[in-house]
């Protein structure tokens, strides 16, 4: 079985998306799952996350999108550090795709994976950009779903909205199978702020707002300086994290396991 091709996005910065890349990733693997991991961002803060430096010659998120070859994807993925988590990793030259005019440019990601056999990963995450550039496009048209990574704040609505009105384009012209699969809340804080814009993000999406939302916790920034998963990381309260990574995980349309 193919996995499923999942990004993780929002135009807004600093909501989470990477953290929940990364806490995902961690998920899969503590139940014995395979991941592969795709940087979509040029300040490469998954591939950091990952334990990852990258060394001269490496092929990175901007090789699949600099040309048009199908299944190049295959020649960039590396193991990393975190036992079952492959990466296809980014540094900044990502961002020099924004100013490319091909016509074909937000193609190229999905043709780059065209015919590969994903079979031994459970998952792929796509971590993506905090903007509405030609990244993201590229990342929809080669997804099968959105997860929308948001924080419960004023603007999170408005913020989905758009998210899912380019969604909507993206379906409608190009990849018709992309799915809204989820909104996750991250960074939650217990303020009476974040407690009433989650309930408007609940009352707004319904059954769409994953029932698990990520706290807001020291451990998370820690692990992350530590390049280490979640799950395997002690310390504070990594043990809230970990379960929250793990609940979202189950709520996912994603099949650890699955046979071949
Ligand atoms: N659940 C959490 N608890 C505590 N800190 C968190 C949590 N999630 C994310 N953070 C921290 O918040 C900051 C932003 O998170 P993150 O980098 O995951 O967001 P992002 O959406 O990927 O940002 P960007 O848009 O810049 O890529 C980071 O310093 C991260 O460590
Ligand atoms: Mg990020």
């Amino acid at each position: 079985m193919q996995p499923r091709k999942i990004a993780l996005g929002n135009q807004k910065g600093g909501v989470g998306k990477t953290a929940s890349t990364l806490g995902l990733a961690s998920a899969i693997t503590a139940v014995g799952g395979k991941v592969l991991v795709v940087d979509m961002d040029q300040q490469g803060n998954t591939t950091g996350g990952l334990g990852v430096a990258l060394e001269e010659g490496m092929m990175t998120a901007y090789h699949l999108m600099n040309q048009t070859r199908e299944g190049i994807a295959a020649e960039a993925i590396i193991a990393t550090p975190w036992d079952g988590v492959d990466l296809i990793p980014a540094d900044e030259e990502l961002g020099k795709i924004e100013s490319d005019g091909s016509n074909d440019l937000v193609f190229r990601l999905d043709v780059a994976f065209e015919g590969l056999d994903l079979s031994p990963y459970d998952a792929v995450l796509f971590d993506c950009p905090p903007n509405m550039g030609k990244v993201l496009f590229a990342v929809l048209i080669a997804a099968d779903g959105v997860v929308a990574i948001t924080e419960p704040t004023i603007d999170s609505v408005g913020g989905v909205q758009k998210l899912e009105e380019t969604i909507d384009t993206v379906r409608k012209r190009a990849n018709p199978k992309l799915a809204f699969d989820k909104i996750v809340i991250s960074r939650k804080r217990s303020t009476g702020e974040h407690e009433f814009r989650e309930s408007e993000l609940r009352e707004t999406y319904g059954a769409l707002v994953a029932k698990t939302s990520i706290p807001e916790l020291a451990a998370r920034q820690d692990a992350h300086s530590n390049r280490t998963p979640i799950h395997q990381f002690k310390g504070g309260k990594a043990l809230t994290l970990q379960l929250a990574y793990s609940d979202l995980l189950a709520e996912l349309p994603i099949v650890i396991g699955a046979p071949a």
